[in-house]
């Protein structure tokens, strides 16, 4: 028997080519071990979106080499963004490497493993293919009767906003054909599955390519209708996308639920024009106040940067008003990280560390006191919860989701499993509120 350990970093698009490769690697005989210590193939797909999430890929490859000193028969490879960027170099970098495996390349990955069993033939695959090949080769995993699964719909990215890799580790977009989306829902629903989100990093940006067929909405329109789903989520939203008939959705689709991620990146025009972002300050709250109105509770979350370069006091304290009128629910914030590639990283950057350090976490402070204000207020509220499985506590209790994709912890029996059941919400925390059955 052959054992393989998996790790995954970085965002949705990678967990759906994990699965992928999960699917791909079980085919070529390997069992999925918990921990790398026995097994005969270690894969990490990785993350390149800051300097950090590149430089922990290089940690745990280091991790990796006395296994391999021990066991000379050990395959390592490393697939995903940092793979794609690096290429063959890392092959040079890391001399105990096997198998470097691009972005567009997961489905020749058992032919590589399989170069490798037979002939220890090191090897790195990191073309980008041509539009219509990858149209054909959209993630296919096997349907299973999880409550919740991703669905790719769009790949790539075509912004190129100035501080971002992903336009350059994962090539240009490309939308799926409809009957295929549809047809991958249909088989899920079928299974069992309660809950899609439609994923891309530009999800709405789907459909809007010469040749291409229909529109985002058009789309979230068919899987609305599809029997045995309950509900339906995207990401992510880019904000210059979000047209009127996607907004409208949020009012007349009755499965898609009431949150919407739309990473506002900045809150003053200045720093949103150096981003290369596409929108207007006010641009972006007009969606807001068009989201709001189309559907009152809906909860919009966010991603924010700190620090780009050149961004001034001034420039700083606009993104805080922003938050203050935006009212997120919750955001990720990320202090400003040069990317190879990019064009901001000719940019000259004079602000100090400590500065951006300092504007970091005065931002924190400000998002905690709104996220906390709403987890108060929802505290005595009844909602309708999707039930996912065990909760990550391990106390024996079931968690799942509010429809603002909050996360709630409740006793209950595993019947409930893929179940939408009334909870009411006792006591909040941090991540998560503490619930029970209503
Ligand atoms: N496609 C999504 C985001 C993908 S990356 C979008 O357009 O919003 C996820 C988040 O990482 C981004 O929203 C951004 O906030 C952050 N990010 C991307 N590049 C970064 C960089 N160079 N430094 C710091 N944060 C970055
Ligand atoms: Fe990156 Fe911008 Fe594309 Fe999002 S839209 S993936 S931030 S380039
Ligand atoms: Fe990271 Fe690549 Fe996603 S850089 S955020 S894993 S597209």
């Amino acid at each position: 028997m052959k054992n393989f350990y998996l790790e995954t970093f970085g965002c949705q698009m990678n967990v759906v080519d994990s699965e992928q490769i999960v699917d791909l690697v079980q085919q070529l005989g390997y069992v999925q071990v918990g921990s790398p210590e026995p097994a005969d193939l270690i894969i990490l797909n990785t993350c390149s979106i800051r300097a950090r999430a590149e430089r922990k890929v290089y940690g745990h490859l280091g991790r990796f080499k006395p296994l391999k000193q021990r066991r000379p028969g050990l395959i390592i490879a490393v697939c995903g963004c940092v793979a794609q960027q690096e290429g063959g170099r890392m092959l040079e970098k890391v001399p105990y490497l096997d198998v470097v495996c691009g972005t567009h390349n997961v489905h020749r990955l058992g032919d590589m493993l399989r170069q490798v069993e037979e002939r220890r033939a090191r090897c790195a695959e990191v073309a980008f293919l041509e539009a219509d090949q990858r149209r054909r080769l959209f993630p296919e995993r096997r349907p299973n009767a999880e409550v919740t699964r991703f669905v790719t719909v769009i790949q790539g990215c075509d912004n190129f906003c100035s501080y971002c890799v992903v336009p350059h580790v994962r090539g240009r977009e490309v939308s799926r054909p409809a009957a295929e989306v549809l047809d991958e829902v249909q088989a899920l629903a079928a299974q069992g599955v309660r809950e899609i989100t439609l994923i891309g990093q530009n999800v709405n940006s789907y459909g809007r390519k010469e040749g291409d067929e229909i529109s985002f909405a058009a789309l979230l329109k068919q899987v609305n209708a599809v029997e045995g789903l309950e509900r339906i989520r995207f990401m992510t939203s880019h904000p210059k996308d979000l047209s009127d008939e996607l907004v409208d959705c949020f009012g007349e689709l009755d499965k898609l639920c009431k949150h919407i991620h739309l990473p506002v990146q900045a809150g003053g025009d200045a720093v949103l024009k150096a981003m290369r972002r596409g929108y207007t300050r006010e641009q972006y709250l007009g969606r807001i106040v068009r989201l709001r109105r189309v559907c009152p509770d809906i909860r919009v979350t966010s991603d924010v940067i700190v620090g780009f370069p050149g961004e001034t006091e001034s420039d700083f304290e606009q993104t805080m008003d922003l938050l203050k009128e935006a009212r997120f629910a919750e955001i990720y914030s990320f202090i400003y990280s040069a990317r190879p590639g990019t064009s901001a990283a000719d940019l000259t950057d004079e602000t100090p560390k400590a500065v951006k350090q300092e504007r970091f976490d005065r931002m924190l402070a400000l998002q905690e006191e709104i996220t906390l204000e709403y987890h108060r207020r929802d505290v005595g509220q009844v909602l309708p919860l999707l039930v996912e499985g065990s909760s990550r506590q391990g106390n024996g209790q079931l968690f799942g989701r509010t429809t603002w994709n909050r996360i709630v912890n409740f006793d209950g029996g595993r019947d409930l499993i893929g179940q939408i059941v009334p909870v009411r919400l006792v006591r909040a925390y941090r991540n998560s509120h503490l619930g029970e059955l209503a």
